[in-house]
């Protein structure tokens, strides 16, 4: 099954979204299968987003997501990547369509609640930078032979 990397950012905490979001992966059917809460530093910050430093936003960006605790996750399911994607909408919230988690909680660009990787290599890429392989939990749902 495809892994994918999803973060709920510090808007998502600290608006108490976090139980909303993590709860319409887990009735899409995808699994969780490690989760963790932490306050970013700038470090951190900068390793998931160096991709983006030069950029207009990248200072704000950095400051945005170290500004209060997120919550990191992998998830694992049927095409996880682009399941996820869609299920978060739009980067800026004002275009991403209602039914979508950006289209139904936010309003902004940058504060746009959850970050989704984009393939199943920057999938890989991002979970090593939170995650050690032990801490990835390996188990069965009971109603995994609904979701194949
Ligand atoms: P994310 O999916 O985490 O990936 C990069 C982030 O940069 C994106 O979500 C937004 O939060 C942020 N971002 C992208 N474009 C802009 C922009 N034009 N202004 C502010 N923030 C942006």
């Amino acid at each position: 099954m495809e892994r994918t990397f999803v973060m709920i950012k510090p808007d998502g905490v600290g608006r108490g979204l976090a139980g909303d979001v993590i709860s319409r992966y887990e009735k899409r059917g995808l699994k969780l299968v490690a989760l963790k809460m932490q306050h970013l530093t700038a470090a951190q910050a900068e390793r998931h987003y160096g991709e983006h430093k030069g950029k207009s936003f990248y200072n704000e960006l950095v400051s945005f997501i170290t500004s209060g605790p997120s919550i990191q996750i992998v998830l694992e399911g049927k095409d996880a990547v682009a399941q996820v994607r869609k299920m978060h909408g739009a980067t800026n919230c004002l275009d991403a369509l209602p039914g979508t988690i950006r289209g139904d909680f936010g309003l902004s660009n940058q504060k746009n609640l959850v970050h989704a990787s984009d393939s199943p290599e920057t999938a890989a890429r991002e979970i090593a930078l939170y995650f050690e392989e032990d801490e990835i939990i390996s188990y069965e749902l009971p109603i995994a032979e609904w979701l194949r």
